[in-house]
């Protein structure tokens, strides 16, 4: 398979700072635009907010998935401070989310380690990804447990 294929399967993660104070509507706002276009397009992933920072995996195919990370660059509401992976990837660790969204109080109940681990610490990549994906990973068994 060419690796350059536009249909295979990649996973982008990220971390950004906010450049504005993202309050609750803003975060609605922002969630609701990136959920509707994921579902549309076959992405998903998780999107964390925490101490005025994002945190992202996006997983689709790498001509949607390149796309939107186009416009998240640019997005005005954030900074990218770097991309912490670009892979390719056989799977989906998170297949029925679109885009699961974390922040304030769930983070602080369900994964306080992480915002420790956000708050402008830039040079933790791997700890980061380890837990987004260990959360994005739970919580896919947890709703495949619910069927
Ligand atoms: C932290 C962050 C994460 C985002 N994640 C997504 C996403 O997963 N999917 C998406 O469609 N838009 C996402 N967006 C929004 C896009 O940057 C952009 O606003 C959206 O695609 C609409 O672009 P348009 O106004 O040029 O049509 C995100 C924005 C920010 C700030």
């Amino acid at each position: 398979m060419n690796s350059e294929d536009p249909n295979q399967l990649v996973e982008l993660s990220y971390v950004s700072k906010a450049t504005q104070d993202m309050g609750l509507s803003s975060l609605i706002r922002l969630f609701d635009v990136a959920h509707k276009w994921n579902q549309g397009h076959g992405l998903t992933g998780v999107l964390f907010y925490e101490s005025g920072h994002f945190a992202q995996i996006l997983e689709g195919k790498r001509k949607d998935v390149l796309f939107i990370w186009g416009k998240i660059q640019k997005d005005y509401r954030h900074k990218v401070l770097h991309q912490i992976e670009f892979d390719e990837i056989d799977q989906r660790l998170c297949p029925n989310w679109a885009l699961r969204f974390y922040g304030g109080d769930q983070i602080a109940k369900d994964v306080p380690q992480l915002a420790g681990v956000l708050d402008g610490l830039p040079n933790h990549d791997d700890e980061l990804l380890r837990i987004m994906r260990s959360v994005a990973k739970s919580n896919q068994d947890q709703k495949e447990s619910e069927r």
